[in-house]
């Protein structure tokens, strides 16, 4: 029996009793206790024992799946990965062990994690032939839809790793996805910006590596900077995995057919583009340059309370935390350390954030709605910083979530309990009527 059989959902020896006011019937519910977190009740019968759906709109009340990697309380702003909380893995770790966790469950020791970066550098090269592949975007193409397209193509590539009913298969998939992430993401970059492809080098560590193919030319040598790439590394960690997200979810609901891993991690990239989700980085600093002075902060804010006007302070809020978002904290002293790093003393976007921080902390709109900074709104300072224009935002994001989203994948194809993702829907449309020949259409 698999490990996620085996503790599948432990019923809590209690039930939750529902009354059909319309019959007067009750229904008694299964209630499922996980390790953390409130309990679940399991309405899997619900439909076949009442002839009613649930409806649950954006999920706010739906549990989709059962899942052992990541753990978040919104209202304590806890995040946990297997346990581990992401404050100490963001101090103490790094990323290619925060990947093995995701991925196996433990931290590895010093041999197996020697091995897995061996592994994840030995993949890290993708086939020459893909480089052809680039030279059908336009040059001004957004490095997201090209990383959404050569993600979804490496399924063309890499025939040898599509069965996802073997476990070795899928081993190497996740393998070849993380390594590959770095290398895909940086030719995305030098393609826009017309400068030939870098290699990757084996003696460099995976952040290391990644500036170094962004940022390196052939003509000289590239010093990769320790504080920027341990801010990178770090900047990898925070976005690591964030439990059942819009783009998660995809993930599932596109692998919940059987699709391959490198379709499901191309959706999952699609989904996370939305300035609603993995957008918001390079909405926050479009919002920033937008707002251009210290002195129009204030109108901003207003602008962001108005309820006749759709705009959004980019960077604040959260569907789960409401208390504050963990990794935006670790995001913020990393931020101050970048740009003290690189000598940046007065940079004017940073004044503007500060100020956009200190009134929006303040004001009772966002105080009462529990709307505080997220990990978006710290991330983007830094990243511009480093270099990035705002178009690499997301694809850092993506880069980074990949470890997340292919973790979360392999857990529900392990999963015994697995089906494919099939919601239902309260329809209002039109009752069935007789079809109008047109020459009868008004
Ligand atoms: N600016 C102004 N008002 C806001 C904001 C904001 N950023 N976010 C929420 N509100 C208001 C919203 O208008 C509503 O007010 P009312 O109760 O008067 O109608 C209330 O707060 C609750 O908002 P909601 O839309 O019901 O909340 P949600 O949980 O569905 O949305 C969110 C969460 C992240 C989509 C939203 O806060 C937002 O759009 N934030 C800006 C985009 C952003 O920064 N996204 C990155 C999220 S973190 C990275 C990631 O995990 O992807």
């Amino acid at each position: 029996m698999s490990e996620a059989a085996s503790s599948a959902g432990k019923p809590a020896n209690n039930t939750f009793t529902l009354t059909d006011n319309r019959s007067g019937k009750s229904y008694s519910l299964p209630v499922l206790k996980g390790t953390l977190g409130p309990d679940v009740v399991d309405v899997r019968k619900f439909y076949g024992e009442t002839d009613c759906f649930t409806f649950d709109p954006g999920f706010t009340s739906t549990g989709s799946c059962e899942s052992k990697l990541t753990f978040i309380d919104g209202d304590k702003g806890v995040l946990l990965h297997r346990g581990y909380s992401i404050d100490e893995l963001a101090e103490h770790s790094d990323f290619m062990e925060v990947c093995y966790l995701l991925l196996n469950g433990e931290l590895p020791n010093r041999a197996e994690k020697y091995e897995f970066e061996h592994i994840i550098t030995h993949h890290s090269m993708v086939h020459e032939q893909l480089t052809f592949f680039y030279r059908g975007f336009r040059r001004d193409a957004h490095p997201m839809s090209i990383l959404c397209g050569i993600t979804g193509a490496l399924a063309a590539f890499y025939g040898d790793s599509l069965d996802i009913t073997d476990p070795h298969q899928r081993l190497i998939a996740s393998h070849r996805l993380i390594a590959k992430m770095p290398t895909i993401a940086a030719m995305a970059y030098k393609y826009s910006v017309g400068q030939p492809f870098v290699y990757p080098r084996n003696d460099l560590k995976y952040a290391e590596n990644f500036l170094a193919m962004t940022f390196a030319v052939p003509s000289e040598p590239y010093h990769v900077n320790p504080v920027v790439a341990k801010a990178m590394d770090r900047l990898f960690i925070l976005h690591a995995d964030h439990e059942q997200n819009a783009s998660t979810s995809t993930v599932r609901l596109a692998g919940s057919s059987g699709a391959n891993p490198y379709a499901c991690i191309a959706a999952g990239i699609a989904s996370l583009w939305g300035p609603a989700h993995g957008g918001a980085n390079e909405a926050v600093l479009n919002m920033l340059q937008e707002i251009g002075s210290k002195s129009r902060v204030g109108e901003c804010v207003k602008r962001a309370k108005d309820k006749n006007d759709p705009f959004r302070l980019m960077g604040f809020g959260h569907r789960v935390y409401k208390n504050y978002d963990p990794r935006a904290q670790v995001m913020r002293r990393s931020c101050h350390e970048v740009l003290g790093e690189l000598g940046i003393k007065n940079d004017p976007l940073l004044d503007i954030a500060m100020e956009l921080e200190r009134i929006a902390l303040e004001d009772d709109y966002f105080v009462e709605r529990k709307l505080y900074p997220n990990v978006d709104f710290y991330s983007g300072i830094i990243l511009k910083a480093i270099g990035f224009p705002t178009s690499m935002f997301t694809v850092l994001f993506a880069l980074a979530r990949t470890v997340g989203w292919i973790s979360q994948w392999k857990e529900m194809i392990e999963d015994p309990q697995q089906k494919i993702g099939r919601p239902r829907q309260l329809y209002t449309g039109a009752q069935r009527r007789p079809y109008v020949p047109l020459a009868m259409r008004g």
